[in-house]
């Protein structure tokens, strides 16, 4: 299906009910809500309300990752985009797209910027930054798919010089195996003229870790319960949202955050649509989100591994955050 907005320069294509999309909230809702631990996939996270929270925890005082993300784009976008000279940035997991602004702007200097494709599973999140980005990027071609990024085919702009993005250590909530199995059908899509800039989020001080995941106003919270909010909504399913509270912990051995929903008493939840009845023990959870931590070993071994070169290993000054610029190697 495509969907084409009033403006003319956005072309969104809605891949999300498409047969083969990944997208599958029933199918996913049933296989990891019947699977012991319980689990649900982040992806569910982001309705328009799930993607208006994850904005506001970008500037929660907690949440450096946001800032230190664009501390290095704001030092490092001109020489980034020196690299390659692409004439279109196609990003994965684009959300509002604020921090894109800073590679869109290197670009415009450059005389270089045509299109920006962005490829999120939001409606609501890429249709607001299309229209803000052609509102103020006045030449601009926006050509998105609405979409699940997990099986890229047919991605925007294709035989242009393309910079792809993958910021804000959306790369992290994916399992290593995922995320190279990932990060090969990217590179499978990848010309020799384009790059592939990668923001990771860095091992570091627990405390630290931990707070930037359980912050002081409870945003974070309210986001982890969105998912309950999309499953009561879109599955008819019966969560009470104060049965259960938010819990993020640091786990030493996957080096990773996970978000978990902790069911506070024993109790029983139907979801009548996909034919489920789940009961829950108290203290139970269902893992909502993981957060993979990397050093630049662990990075430099997932792109190893997934065909992708390192061209550079940019980090924030206080050494919390890293972009890596990769190409694809010839096999
Ligand atoms: C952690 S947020 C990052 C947003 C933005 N890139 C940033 O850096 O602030 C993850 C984004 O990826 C999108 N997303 C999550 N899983 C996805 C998937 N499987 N396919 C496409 N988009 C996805 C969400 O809608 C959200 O916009």
């Amino acid at each position: 299906m495509r969907e084409d907005t009033a403006r003319s320069r956005i072309v969104l294509r809605n891949t999300l009910r498409e047969q083969a999309s990944p997208y599958d909230l029933r199918g996913d809702a049933h296989a990891g809500l019947s699977s012991t631990p319980k689990t649900l996939p982040s992806k569910y996270f982001y309705d328009a309300r799930g993607s208006h929270l994850f904005e506001m925890i970008t500037r929660l005082p907690e949440y450096y990752l946001t800032r230190a993300e664009t501390e290095i784009l704001e030092r490092e976008s001109g020489r980034i985009v020196e690299a390659f000279r692409p004439r279109v940035l196609v990003e994965f997991g684009s959300g509002a797209a604020r921090k894109t602004r800073i590679l869109l702007d290197a670009m415009l200097e450059r005389g270089l910027l045509e299109g920006y494709g962005p490829v999120d599973v939001s409606a609501e999140a890429s249709r607001n930054a299309a229209d803000a980005l052609t509102r103020d990027y006045p030449h601009i071609r926006v050509e998105g798919v609405i979409g699940d990024f997990e099986r890229p085919r047919d991605l925007p702009f294709a035989g242009r010089p393309r910079l792809m993005a993958f910021l804000g250590s959306t790369i992290g909530n994916l399992e290593p195996t995922h995320a190279t199995s990932f990060l090969t059908s990217i590179r499978e899509e990848m010309t020799a003229a384009d790059g592939f800039l990668v923001g990771f989020d860095l091992v570091k001080d627990i405390d630290v870790l931990e707070r930037a995941y359980n912050d002081e106003a409870g945003v974070t919270a309210k986001f982890n319960l969105n998912v309950l909010r999309v499953l009561n909504r879109e599955l008819g399913a019966s969560f009470d949202l104060d049965a259960f509270r938010h819990r993020a912990v640091w786990n030493a051995v996957d080096s990773r955050i996970e978000m978990h929903l902790v069911s506070v008493v024993e109790q029983f939840v139907r979801i009548p649509s996909i034919g489920l009845d789940i009961s829950f023990a108290a203290g139970e959870t269902i893992r909502t989100e993981l957060s993979h931590k990397y050093t630049r070993e662990s990075a430099g071994g997932l792109l190893q591994a997934s065909g992708l070169g390192l061209e550079s290993w940019c980090t924030d000054r206080s050494d919390r955050f890293a972009l890596a610029l990769a190409r694809a190697r010839s096999v």
